[in-house]
């Protein structure tokens, strides 16, 4: 972990312009690394020991996400077969000003933030507002999230980023705290985690919020497999591109002996977990070497590289109330693709998340 300099400096708008002008990131912008290239090398190796030498294989998703992964991701989002981007856009759009109404945040907190695109709709609707005085996006690829974060920074003078560089199975406790803070995970990214994960994760995140904050979570929903299906394995191989990434950068990172091309993108559905399930299989006998190890693929094995969680409401409900907060709302398309949703913590959130209209009386205060 690197302690980087501390808060934002404010500076004039004279000095602000003349750094925008010279094309230089806003003073306004900082990143704080809780990932050395070490101890993301050491996790990869340990994932890698982990994951290759059991049967089924498996790998986890976020070894997909250097430059070139989070590029062919932010491609997949413009693609007619993947829906959950548009649909959560859409939702966005509609809900924002109801979400800054009732959350009144001046901290926007996102995990896995990626190019933070959909983002604008929310950070537009707090500072109109009038609440928003810091974002916090937070990414284990750090080429997406400076360039995400620099780039918000120059769109929002008025606004602090203060982005994160750090593993959100690791590294929560770790977010900065103080003020009314909304957390959001969007893109289904929650997903990715698997059951007893997905417990942890919550759980850790319930316990580093405070009174006042909130949680808006995007998640697919439960759907016909064909559809589901599609979206994971699109006609133009863009998908297939993206799973193969994890083998590229197992390639650079570690040097692994091995041709990508070597193995076949599958995308199926699991109905009994409902999730997507993305595999790579071995298109011959082959042995990969990788650190010290010869791991052998027979032909047509199959690697796991991605489970892709599919949700239905009572399982969101559970799973949040489970971790000790309290579905408050719940936001979906009329087609039922996709949800947005906003949890918080105790007993206190439900007089603090009625309208503004109806609280009049109540300060926002615990207790
Ligand atoms: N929120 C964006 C991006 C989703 S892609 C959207 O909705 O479009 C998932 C993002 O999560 C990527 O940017 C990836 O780098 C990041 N990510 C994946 N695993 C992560 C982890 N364990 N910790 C932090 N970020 C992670
Ligand atoms: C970011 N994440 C939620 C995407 C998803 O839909 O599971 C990643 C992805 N994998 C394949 N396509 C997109």
């Amino acid at each position: 972990m690197t302690a980087l300099p501390s808060s934002p400096q404010p500076t004039g708008d004279e000095g602000e312009q003349a750094r925008r002008r010279a094309g230089m990131p806003s003073a306004r912008f900082r990143l704080d690394r809780h990932l050395l290239p070490s101890s993301m090398r050491a996790a990869l190796e340990a994932d890698v020991r982990a994951g290759l030498t059991v049967s089924p294989k498996t790998l986890p998703p976020k070894w997909f996400y250097d430059a070139r992964g989070s590029e062919l991701f932010s491609r997949i989002t413009t693609l007619a077969e993947y829906y959950p981007t548009r649909r959560e856009r859409d939702l966005l759009r509609a809900h924002s000003t109801q979400i800054a109404e009732l959350t009144r945040a001046d901290t926007l907190i996102e995990l896995g933030s990626g190019t933070s695109e959909k983002t604008r709709t929310l950070l537009d609707a707090l500072r109109q507002a009038d609440t928003l005085e810091r974002y916090v996006p937070f990414d284990v690829d750090e080429s997406v999230l400076r360039e995400a974060g620099q780039a918000v920074a120059a769109e929002y003078p008025e606004v602090g980023v203060h982005a994160v560089l750090g593993d959100f199975e690791h590294h929560l406790p770790l977010l900065p705290t103080g003020g009314r803070r909304l957390i959001a995970f969007l893109g289904g990214t929650i997903g990715k985690l698997m059951p007893a994960q997905r417990a942890a994760f919550l759980h850790t995140l319930a316990s580093t919020m405070a009174p006042g904050d909130a949680l808006l979570l995007g998640t697919d929903l439960v759907k016909d497999p064909v559809r589901l299906v599609a979206a994971y394995d699109d006609a133009a191989g863009v998908t297939a591109e993206f799973n193969r990434n994890v083998l590229h950068v197992l390639a650079r990172e570690l040097g692994a002996d091995l041709d990508p091309e070597a193995f076949a993108h599958v995308a199926l559905w699991d109905p009994e977990h409902e999730w997507v399930e993305m595999r790579l299989r071995s298109r011959t006998d082959q042995v990969v070497q990788v650190l010290d190890l010869a791991v052998p693929f027979a032909e047509g094995e199959e690697l796991r590289t991605e489970v892709s969680a599919k949700f239905r409401r009572s399982r969101v409900a559970n799973e949040v109330e489970a971790a000790g907060m309290q579905l408050s709302q719940w936001w979906t398309d009329t087609d039922g693709d996709y949800a947005l949703s906003l949890s918080t913590k105790g007993v206190w959130f439900h007089r603090a998340l009625r309208p503004a209209a109806e609280r009049a009386d109540t300060q926002l205060l615990p207790g």
